[in-house]
């Protein structure tokens, strides 16, 4: 497997996502396992842009379970609709929460969370993760981060 990943700091943040994304492709590349491969791919999103918090949430018996992250930690389990990554889960869409404050039900696992985005995952056309993003600054989350983030999603939709 790939063992480092380069990216341009200077680069402003589509370049580094276009840079970043054939990089964690080789990273999942050729290992199988799906929590491994979660590891690294939360660990690259988190080296490339610093995010605050960055991880998985798996479907499990109904439910979003915790899955590998990077950040403090955070609540393990999450309803079905409840939250922002319940709500993507249920709406089957990313959603772009520039303000948390003002995202009705929104789950606050750290207080030092401002913004958000929540990216669903998909598998036989049922919602199987969702992959959500933290920011301490408010509307940290653009259109360029829900089509690439949707990129990577589909990157690691192939493995599963
Ligand atoms: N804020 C999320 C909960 C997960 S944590 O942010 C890590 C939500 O409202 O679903």
């Amino acid at each position: 497997m790939a063992e480092q990943i380069i990216i341009r700091a200077d680069a402003d943040k589509a370049t580094r996502y276009r840079e970043l994304l054939p990089q964690a492709e080789a990273l999942i590349a050729s290992e199988a396992d799906l929590i491994a491969n979660l590891a690294n791919i939360t660990a690259a999103l988190r080296q490339t842009f610093g995010f605050f918090w960055v991880g998985f949430y798996l479907v499990k018996n109904n439910e979003l379970v915790l899955g590998p992250f990077q950040g403090p930690v955070a609540c393990t389990r999450i309803s079905y609709g409840k939250g922002v990554c319940g709500a993507s889960w249920q709406q089957g869409k990313t959603l772009v929460v520039p303000d948390v404050e003002l995202f009705p039900g929104h789950i606050a696992c750290s207080s030092e969370s401002r913004s958000e985005i929540v990216v669903p995952g998909f598998s036989g056309g049922n919602v199987v993760m969702v992959l959500d993003v933290d920011s301490q600054y408010p509307a940290h989350f653009d259109e360029i981060d829900a089509m690439w983030l949707e990129e990577l999603m589909r990157i690691v939709e192939r493995k599963l």
